[in-house]
């Protein structure tokens, strides 16, 4: 097959998702199919690069992808990276290579590649995709929406109320009590997410996760254990636990390898193992999930479980939750990359 692994683009999470790419190119070439990597936002340098060169270009862009670092990137740099005041997500020529595929990986992780737009845009042009469509994709990216279709197919998720940049977000915030977790409604990768103990640092904590988004979500804190579960088709994964060194599973935790101990299976018994997984499905379906997803659970000290997000895009990095799951059920990253595929043109 001829593929394009989409990656990049405009997002905090844009060296995650080149991250995410350059492995995904990896195991997709492994597999004997042709494939190049684009940054979504570059495309073909101004409008006109010549296709050998494109690919020359690309070629090297999948293969020096810079490593993760512990921080997350600044959100000003990232902002700075549209020129003057352009909306523009797709480079030139963009489209016009991924028509050229017979499907396009989506490595995209944050807004836009994550929020449905990209799968829309596609969609418009007749071009394959893999991961769920452009209506799941937006309604699971969207922290507020989420919770509201959890709460109403009863999938259990931590008490929370959204506030907006320029109403009484305080105000409205400080009715969730402390602790409690400020994140911004549309983020990935724990970028932006303040645990917030008294009034000054929810003042803070607002003001910070402003600068990513909008809308903020604030959340009862529910203090236990990581959890995250994957689903392909309707296959359910086993689950993983993810137990930090340090805090909680944050961005620096997520993406530099030690920092974080991973389990998977996790050491739970087989009754709240079942219960954790049905509840991955059943918000699975609550969003109208297709393909596959991966979802983030807590559980409090009396086995109390809260679905806190799904992930329509999760992680393929070296340190992603979703691979590991799948080898431990024996289902090797190429293979894994191969199923994604498969699941979703099928
Ligand atoms: N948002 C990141 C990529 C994840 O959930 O894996
Ligand atoms: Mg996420």
């Amino acid at each position: 097959m001829n593929i394009v692994v989409l990656a990049g683009g405009i997002s905090t999470e844009r060296d995650v998702s080149f991250s995410s790419g350059k492995m995904v190119t990896k195991a997709l070439r492994n597999k004997g199919h042709n494939v190049i990597m684009i940054d979504v936002f570059l495309g073909l340098k101004n409008g006109n690069e010549n296709l050998e060169d494109a690919f020359e270009r690309c070629e090297s862009l999948s293969v020096n992808v810079k490593e993760i670092t512990d921080k997350a990137p600044d959100i000003e740099a990232i902002k700075a990276l549209r020129k003057g005041d352009s909306k523009d997500f797709f480079g030139p020529g963009v489209i016009m290579l991924c028509k050229m595929a017979d499907v396009v990986f989506l490595a995209l992780h944050g807004e836009n590649g994550e929020n449905g737009k990209v799968q829309a845009a596609l969609d418009l042009f007749g071009i394959k995709y893999t991961g769920t469509d452009y209506l799941s994709s937006a309604i699971a990216m969207n922290k507020s929406m989420a919770k509201k279709f959890f709460e109403m197919n009863n999938v259990p998720t931590p008490k929370g109320t959204t506030v907006y940049k320029n109403e009484d977000a305080y105000e409205n915030a400080l009715k969730i009590g402390f602790p409690c977790v400020v994140k911004p409604c549309s983020g990935g990768s724990s970028i932006g997410v303040y645990i917030i103990n008294n009034e000054k640092e929810l003042k803070e904590g607002l003001e910070a996760s402003f600068k990513y988004d909008d809308v903020a979500i604030v959340e009862e804190y529910v203090k236990g254990r990581e959890f995250s579960v994957g689903v392909i088709g309707r296959r359910v994964l086993p689950v993983i636990e993810m137990a930090p060194i340090e805090g909680f599973y944050d961005y620096k935790n997520k993406y530099k390898a030690g920092s974080t101990i991973e389990t998977c299976p996790a050491n739970l018994s087989d009754e709240i193992t079942k219960q954790m997984q049905d509840y991955t499905l059943k918000a699975f379906d609550a969003l109208g999930l297709t393909a596959y997803a991966r979802m983030d659970f807590l559980m409090d000290a009396n086995n109390n479980m809260y679905c806190l997000e799904a992930n329509t895009l999760p992680g393929m990095t070296p340190t992603s939750l979703l691979p590991q799951e799948a080898q431990a059920v024996g289902i090797s990253f190429d293979d894994l990359c191969q199923m994604l595929i498969d699941i979703s043109l099928n």
